[in-house]
């Protein structure tokens, strides 16, 4: 009877305790545009006018996601990363921009998002220093919400520098609730798992999920194929933790987005567009938008990849077969709908030839009409029973959307 009673308070304590973060955003993976990959901490501004960490970045960045049809195409979020701070709080505690940088301030750069139809992301660091040096929130961290719901801010991100990692499964939900506590619903992405996989400590997902919006769960990315490659490795290695606490709310995420910026090809793009659409992944570009190509614009804004990465039901696809170098990955969509990717590792020149049974690969048994995304064709009629052959380009990818040819809807 006791431990009956012991129990119950411990039930009632876990669930008060277990307060999630329900803002009602990222009911699909957000995108938008992010400065840091491509744009790092450079805050010299008098030598580089056009590529510094200042309003006129963010502000030309805006205009060019309305203009070039990236909004259209859901691309909303337009996020600040490190350095963006003057170097000390002010007299009352208060985090400012750099004033020379940020002229107009930050309320005025949320207005001028939130006129264009966009959202203004900004960035902070739950320990005393940001990574880059400027000031972390730690001990500030609801006055730093405070500060962001003034400002208009759309989404918060919170990297883990210069800190006790032990602290942060506290101060990461702690720090959802001064968000929440605000009234503006302000998205948020954590860095708290990333920091915890560093250190070996081991990872409460369900916590994670449940008080995060999106996560950061790896290194991160950078200007490379390679980096690209290890990052989707490391998505396939943990698709059994993270996957059954992704879902609408809840998105891990495995970094920006670094098509059309100095290394990747056009097959390679096609291939990390693809990848991170069957993730289920925040889709935040780091690249600059005045002066990418049209190739790579173009798969940025193809819609049918799009439309796979925001599938309603929000669920991360799963590496489930592997022939040789090539990796075959599946995603479950609404309306018994599929996607399907092949990833090829290989850089030997020329594309490979596989086959496989789309049966043997977890998709329902039955009729399918297949849309061939990058290469704009669509077959009629396949059986999950039949063999299926494909080519998949070097260091490239194959994106199929299988859809039931009974419920087919005029759409072929
Ligand atoms: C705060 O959380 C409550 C539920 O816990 C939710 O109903 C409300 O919409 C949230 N508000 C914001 C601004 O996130
Ligand atoms: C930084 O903040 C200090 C103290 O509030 C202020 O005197 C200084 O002008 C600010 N510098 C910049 C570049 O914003
Ligand atoms: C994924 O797991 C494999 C097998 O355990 C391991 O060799 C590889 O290093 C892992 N990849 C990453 C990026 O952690
Ligand atoms: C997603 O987060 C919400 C809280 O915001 C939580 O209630 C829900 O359980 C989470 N979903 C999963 C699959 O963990």
């Amino acid at each position: 009877m006791k431990s009956l009673i012991q129990q119950a308070i411990v039930f009632v304590c876990f669930t008060t305790l277990a307060y999630g973060l329900q803002n009602g955003l990222a009911r699909t993976p957000p995108m938008g545009w992010l400065s840091w990959e491509r744009f790092r901490c450079n805050t010299d501004c008098d030598n580089h006018p056009d590529s510094c960490i200042s309003e006129n970045l963010y502000m030309a960045m805006a205009d060019r996601l309305v203009e070039d049809g990236y909004r259209d195409a859901g691309y909303e979020y337009v996020n600040i990363d490190d350095c963006w701070s003057n170097k000390t709080r002010d007299e009352n505690g208060n985090l400012n921009p750099d004033s020379k940088r940020f002229p107009s301030g930050m309320k005025a750069l949320a207005d001028y998002m939130h006129k264009k139809g966009l959202k203004l992301g900004i960035y902070g660091d739950f320990g005393s220093k940001t990574c880059a040096g400027y000031p972390g929130s730690l001990n500030y961290l609801e006055k730093d919400a405070n500060r962001f719901a003034e400002w208009g801010i759309d989404m918060f991100k919170m990297d883990g520098c210069n800190v006790d990692i032990s602290l942060m499964k506290k101060g990461y939900p702690e720090m959802g609730q001064y968000l929440n506590a605000t009234g503006r619903p302000i998205l948020f992405s954590c860095s708290w798992p990333d920091y915890e996989r560093g250190k070996g400590i081991p990872v409460d997902y369900q916590s994670v999920a449940s008080h995060c919006n999106i996560w950061r769960n790896f290194v991160d990315i950078q200007d490379s194929w390679d980096s690209v490659l290890k990052i989707i490795d490391y998505q396939a290695n943990i698709t059994d933790q993270w996957g059954p606490v992704v879902g609408p709310g809840n998105f891990s995420d495995p970094d920006m987005l670094i098509i059309g910026d100095y290394s990747l090809s056009v097959s390679q793009s096609q291939a990390q567009m693809a990848m991170w659409a069957i993730l289920a992944a925040p889709l935040l570009m780091s690249n600059d938008l005045r002066t990418i190509s049209p190739e790579f614009r173009e798969i940025l804004l193809n819609k049918e990849v799009i439309q796979v990465n925001q599938d309603p039901l929000g669920i991360m696809g799963k590496r489930v077969l592997q022939i040789g170098k090539v990796q075959v990955w599946m995603k479950t969509l609404q309306s018994y709908e599929y996607a399907v990717a092949f990833l090829n590792e290989d850089d030997y020149g020329m594309p490979k030839n596989v086959t496989v049974q789309m049966g043997s690969l977890g998709i329902a048994t039955g009729i399918y009409d297949v849309q061939d995304i990058f290469i704009n064709k669509d077959f009629m009629d396949f059986s999950t029973d039949d063999k299926f052959s494909i080519l998949v380009p070097p260091e490239g990818c194959r994106l199929l959307h299988l859809y039931p040819s009974e419920l087919r809807h005029g759409r072929f």
